[in-house]
C-alpha cells in the first residue's frame, strides 16, 4: 500500500471486530521500525513499547481489573470482569508509554510526548499498511497506578495507549474527516 492511501484509509477497528491472527515477529518489527521513524527532536527516543500476547494478555487482564478497582474502589464487579476480559478481544497488544525528561534543558515535555504520539501513529499506519486492524485506546487502566507499577513504569514513564492489533473480520467503512478548509487557511 502506498503511503498517502494507508494514511487516507486507516480506520480504527474496534478489538471485537479483530480476530486472529495477529501480527507475527516479522510484521511487529515493521512496525516497530514505523515507530522508530517518528519525528524525535533531540533524539531523545521518549517513547517505548510492550508487546503482549498468547498467555500476557490473561496477566494483562488481571492487572487491568486490580488496576481499576483499586483506582476506584466503587467500580462494579462487572466493569471490572470487563476489564479483566478487555485484553483478550485481540491476539496482540502494545502497551505504549511515554518516557519523556520533564527537565530535559531544551526539549520540553510536549514535544517529547508528541514524538510519542507520533512513533504511535506510525505504528498504527505500519500496521494498516501490512493488512492489521489496530486500535489506540486508553481508558480506565492506562491511567491506573497499579498498571503502571505492574508493567514496571519508571516514575517519569507513562502509558500513552493500549493498542489493540490483529485481522479485520470485515470492512470498516471510513468515519467523515474534517475538510481541508476547516482544519487550515491562509494567513496573513
Ligand atoms: C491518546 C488516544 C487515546 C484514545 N483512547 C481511546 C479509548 O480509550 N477508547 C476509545 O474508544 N477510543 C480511544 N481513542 C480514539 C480511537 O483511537 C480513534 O481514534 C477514534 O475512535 C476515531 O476513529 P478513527 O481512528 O477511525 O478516526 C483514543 C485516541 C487517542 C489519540
Amino acid at each position: 500500500m502506498q503511503a498517502l492511501e494507508a494514511i487516507l484509509t486507516r480506520v480504527t477497528v474496534p478489538p471485537a471486530r479483530m480476530a486472529a491472527p495477529g501480527p507475527g515477529e516479522a510484521a511487529l518489527r515493521r512496525m516497530l521500525a514505523a515507530a522508530a521513524a517518528a519525528p524525535d527532536h533531540g533524539k531523545l527516543r521518549p517513547w517505548r513499547f510492550l508487546v503482549v500476547r498468547g498467555g500476557g494478555r490473561e496477566r494483562l487482564g488481571d492487572l487491568f481489573a486490580a488496576g481499576v478497582q483499586a483506582a476506584r474502589p466503587d467500580t462494579s464487579p462487572a466493569e471490572i470482569e470487563k476489564q479483566r476480559a478487555a485484553p483478550l478481544r485481540a491476539p496482540v497488544i502494545l502497551i505504549a508509554i511515554s518516557r519523556a525528561d520533564p527537565n530535559h534543558p531544551k526539549i520540553p515535555l510536549w514535544e517529547q510526548e508528541a514524538s510519542a504520539a507520533c512513533a504511535v501513529q506510525n505504528l498504527l499506519l505500519a500496521a494498516h499498511a501490512m493488512g492489521f486492524a489496530g486500535k489506540w485506546a486508553s481508558g480506565g487502566p492506562a491511567a491506573a497506578q497499579a498498571v503502571c507499577t505492574g508493567l514496571g513504569l519508571a516514575p517519569n514513564e507513562r502509558i500513552i495507549g493500549i493498542i489493540y492489533l490483529g485481522s479485520p473480520m470485515d470492512r470498516q467503512s471510513l468515519p467523515p474527516r474534517p475538510a481541508p478548509e476547516a482544519i487550515a487557511e491562509s494567513w496573513p
